[in-house]
């Protein structure tokens, strides 16, 4: 028995085109041995039938959270605790909307807020609805909280528009439940130190010096490590993300700050450095706020080097990571600084991108904040480009990376510990 085989799933349908295409997966779960539930919501309802859903699932198909019958047993309790896993394919703007705050005004999303069992989305809507950064907000947030998203797929929509959204084809979600469940937590037992977001660097207690990282990447690889089954430590520096789930937090402000938490996680297996520290900081931080003393006379600002972490990180010596890899933004000759920022650092990997590139790849917006992301894995003998994708499938795709290195134990190759 492997991955879905055999399992008690809830599958939540609510209201989208794609709704057909659950009742071919429910037919293919049933093929693989799995007891399946439905809730169809009353979105849901417009696309398919109750019956038919009743039909192929061959069990009680639950509509009302209102149903007398049905909630004198506590239905919505008894369904959210009865199941192995939920999924909800379709997953509509709306559904994910809710899931994302909390909602409780149908039974399906009273049953989500309920249970406390391992959650699959589906998404499928609209290519704009998709991109809208509400609905990107609300997935990220989803995420954080352990929620695994599968697809949506790139294509034409039912309103003929082209783009992400159409939802997965139910052979590509049971292949993503095998893929989720074959690699099972490769990563257990791993170690695992990430940084993200800016650092501020105080001038006086209003102003500060920063940058526009948001922090998506650096939480999205946070989050996927800890699905992974990684023991995971994250410094995170001011982002306006909620922490990942299953993952120790540790929030600093300043470059100083950063360092000194990386220090105390290591020694550890692997290191990413997906912060943007700042370069500089104040040479004096003032404890009263500067005032303006006329436009010929503004401040003289005298700045500092930041440390640099990865590279303090990074050094040999016994607390070293076994893996260390490193970030690099690049907005020309991408690979070349790329590679001699690798040396310079004495990582083992770094993730190279153009954020000049990216800023049009993304078309108007900018990499900084973006949720998709198009990088260069680097390594001392390869270059992999990985096409434009969301950040949390790069996340994804590194934290495979990742697994393959330490099963086929070429982490053994990066440099050795000199103290
Ligand atoms: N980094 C760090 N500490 C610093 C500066 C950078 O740990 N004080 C890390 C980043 O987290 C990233 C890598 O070094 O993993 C490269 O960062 P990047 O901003 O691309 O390069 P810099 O070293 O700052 O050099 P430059 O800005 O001149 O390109």
């Amino acid at each position: 028995m492997s991955g879905i085989d055999g399992k008690k799933i809830l599958l939540i349908i609510s209201g989208g085109i794609a709704a057909y295409k659950s009742l071919e997966l429910i037919r293919l779960l049933r093929k693989r041995g799995c007891n399946v539930t439905g809730i169809v919501t009353k979105g849901g309802e417009q696309f398919v039938t109750p019956m038919s859903v009743a039909a192929l699932t061959e069990n009680p198909v639950y509509t009302d959270l209102w149903s007398l019958k049905d909630e004198t047993e506590m239905g919505h309790i008894r369904l959210s605790r009865e199941c192995d896993l939920i999924l909800v394919a379709p997953a509509s703007a709306d559904m994910l909307a809710k899931m994302a705050h909390g909602f409780a005004s149908d039974l399906a999303s009273t049953t989500l807020l309920a249970s406390d069992k391992p959650v699959y989305v589906a998404p499928a809507m609209n290519n704009k609805m998709w991109d809208h950064p509400a609905t990107q907000d609300n997935l990220t947030l989803l995420q954080s909280r352990g929620i695994t998203v599968i697809g949506p797929n790139e294509g034409e929509m039912a309103c003929g528009e082209y783009g992400l959204g159409r939802m997965s084809e139910p052979d590509e979600i049971i292949h993503a439940f095998d893929g989720l469940a074959d690699v099972q937590k490769p990563l257990s037992g791993v170690s695992a130190l990430v940084t993200s977001g800016p650092t501020h660097e105080p001038i006086d207690p209003v102003r500060f010096i920063g940058n526009k990282s948001s922090g998506k990447q650096g939480h999205a690889i946070a989050t996927a490590l800890a699905q992974y089954g990684a023991d995971v430590t994250l410094v995170s520096g001011p982002v306006n993300l909620p922490d990942p789930a299953g993952v120790n937090v540790i929030h600093v402000q300043t470059a100083l700050e950063m360092l000194e938490a990386c220090k105390n996680a290591t020694p550890c297996d692997v290191a990413i450095f997906a912060a943007a520290v700042a370069d500089w900081s104040a040479v004096t931080t003032l404890t009263e706020k500067i005032k303006k003393r006329g436009r010929r006379n503004p401040p003289d600002l005298q700045l500092k080097e930041n440390p640099d972490i990865l590279a303090t990180i990074a050094r040999p010596s016994r607390k070293r990571p076994k893996l260390v890899i490193g970030f690099a933004a690049e907005t020309e000759n991408v690979v070349d600084f790329a590679k001699e920022k690798m040396q310079s650092k004495n990582c083992d990997w770094i993730v190279a991108n153009n954020v000049a590139e990216n800023a049009e790849d993304i078309s108007e917006t900018q990499i900084f904040g973006a949720d998709q992301n198009h990088v260069y894995l680097i390594s001392a003998d390869n270059v992999e480009e990985w096409p434009l994708m969301q950040k949390s499938n790069v996340a994804e795709k590194l934290c495979q990376r990742i697994g393959d290195a330490f099963a086929q134990d070429e982490i053994l190759s990066c440099p050795a510990a000199a103290e």
